[in-house]
């Protein structure tokens, strides 16, 4: 770069790019940790008294889980990924592994909602769904994910 040249936006994010990449694996491996482990504590939950000291102590694991792991988490790989989107989508062109990776992120988006209203529920005293259904929607993250890093690393179409 000569003397007194400015960088724009697109060149300095090029130039950071694999230091994004770095940053969007990091927290979407956060993220991820925070949609397997909160159904799981849903499975502890559903047996435990409305009132009673595992109760609240529930309630507090998964309102902690979800307020200071699991959506700063989401925002920060969402972000780095949008920003991974802007400086590479000139080479995306017809690759459609980057569009169902991201229809495979958004049923993510929906599940963590889901989750989220769901602790909501626990935390009224209401005990949803049953112990086996919380067992086997914590399967779903952990599918998506084989496929979404798949796609994301192999680009295979
Ligand atoms: C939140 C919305 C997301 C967007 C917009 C997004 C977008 C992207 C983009 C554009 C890349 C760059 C691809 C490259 O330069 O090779 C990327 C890389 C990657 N993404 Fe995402 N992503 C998102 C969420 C996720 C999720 C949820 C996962 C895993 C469960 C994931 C796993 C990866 C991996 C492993 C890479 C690195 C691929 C490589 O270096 O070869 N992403 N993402």
């Amino acid at each position: 770069m000569l003397e007194g040249e400015t960088l724009n936006m697109f060149d300095l994010l090029s130039t950071y790019l694999n230091w994004i990449k770095a940053v969007h694996i990091i927290f979407v491996i956060f993220w991820m940790a925070g949609l397997l482990y909160l159904p799981r504590l849903f499975v502890y939950h559903y047996n435990a008294t409305p009132g009673s000291e595992l109760d609240t102590v529930l309630q507090t694991q998964e309102r902690k889980l979800l307020r200071i792991i699991m959506n700063p988490a989401m925002f920060v790989a969402l972000f780095t990924g949008l920003l991974l989107v802007y400086v590479r989508h000139a080479e995306f062109g017809e690759n459609w592994w980057l569009t169902i990776k991201l229809a495979f992120v958004f049923i993510l988006f929906g599940f963590h909602g889901f989750l989220s209203k769901t602790r909501k529920r626990f935390a009224a005293g209401e005990r949803p769904k049953s112990e086996k259904y919380f067992r086997v929607v914590n399967e779903i993250p952990a599918i998506l994910t084989i496929f979404i890093v798949i796609l994301a690393v192999v680009e295979p179409f």
